[in-house]
């Protein structure tokens, strides 16, 4: 399949894997990325950009495919060494960036001088239009559905989509809720150029996480997410368990009065506890109601190969059937 994505960062199929902290190592943006998709690497789970420039040179020695790396700007008052990791990102050689969260206009220059395709993750028409106005290559639209950080707007894929295409002039995956050949048909149809999956890559045979969280992934269904965060307007979709029935709890004992040091037990330093060491109980971490369609753990390979096969199938069998001769 040949699309404006797969043209822009030179991968045989349009899927993306989506930056996930204390997931996207090495080990899954090769997996991913040697399966044809682009696999990437999330920089801020690197604790240093020495630590990034490492996991990047061992990410090309697993493969010899283009695979990026996510730089999530976060809205906080000590900032993470930016600069360092974008110059890690650059003397690394890394062609493509995926940024999320707060505008990432400052950085574009010195990654546009070194030749990299930047797409950007947003939640709404109007940060993808932002996105396009400062120079990015692509938006990445993440809708309601998604694991993470959906935003205020609470808009689904279904409508995001669709308003997107409608709106932008630079290409754009559908992110959120995506999981098989028919999500990325129908995120096609409604006028992306790929998709990007989350929650799908983790439950892989390759995803570097404790065995608990790709069962976990698997037992839930699309009812098992919270939304957690929102009256802090930080709002993240996470898998609802003990930590995370507290956490709401305290948000509705203590209502607009909610500081985050209420809840900093439930949030704060919980991921490698989660991923690495699979306590599933240890607090909130991200994950999508797409759990609801996920039921194996494949390899990426398999992964993909299913989907573009069976993507094939939909489009051929399916929807050209029904058209009248
Ligand atoms: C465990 C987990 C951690 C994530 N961490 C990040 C992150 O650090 N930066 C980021 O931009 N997006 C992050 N995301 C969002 C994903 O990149 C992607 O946009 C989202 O998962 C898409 O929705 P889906 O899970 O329904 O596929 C995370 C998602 C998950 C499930």
């Amino acid at each position: 399949m040949k699309t404006k994505i797969t043209e822009m960062f030179g991968i045989q199929h349009p899927i993306i894997q989506g930056g996930m902290h204390f997931v996207g190592f090495a080990e899954l943006a090769a997996a991913v990325s040697n399966a044809g998709g682009l696999g990437i690497i999330t920089g801020l789970t690197q604790r240093t950009p020495a630590d990034l420039a490492n996991e990047i040179a061992r990410c090309r020695a697993m493969t010899d495919k283009p695979f990026g790396v996510n730089l999530t700007f976060l809205p906080v008052v000590t900032a993470p060494d930016y600069p360092g990791y974008v110059k890690a990102i650059i003397d690394g050689g890394v062609k493509a960036v995926e940024t999320a969260g707060n505008n990432p206009q400052k950085w574009l220059p010195a990654l546009k001088e070194a030749g990299i395709k930047v797409i950007h993750k947003c939640t709404s028409v109007r940060h993808a239009l932002k996105a396009e106005a400062i120079g990015c290559d692509a938006v990445s639209v993440d809708g309601f559905e998604c694991g993470g950080h959906p935003g205020e707007d609470d808009v689904p894929n279904m409508i995001l989509l669709p308003r997107a295409a409608d709106e932008l002039k630079i290409p754009f995956v559908a992110s959120g809720g995506m999981a098989d050949a028919r999500s990325l048909v129908a995120a096609l149809a409604m006028g992306a150029d790929g998709m990007n999956m989350g929650t799908r890559f983790i439950a892989t045979k390759e995803a570097p996480v404790h065995e608990n969280v790709k069962q976990a992934i698997v037992a839930a269904s699309e009812l098992d997410t919270r939304l957690v965060m929102r009256p802090l307007r930080n709002t993240e979709r996470v898998l609802t368990n003990e930590a995370v029935e507290r956490l709401l709890d305290k948000e509705r004992a203590l209502g607009a009065a909610i500081k985050f040091e209420d809840i900093i037990e439930e949030v704060a330093g919980v991921y490698p506890r989660i991923m690495l060491k699979g306590e599933m109980q240890a607090g909130a971490w991200s994950c999508g109601m797409v759990a609801g369609l996920i039921n194996d753990i494949p390899t990426c390979k398999e992964l993909i190969d299913r989907i573009m096969a069976e993507a094939e199938q939909l489009i051929r069998a399916r929807l050209e059937g029904m058209l009248a001769a």
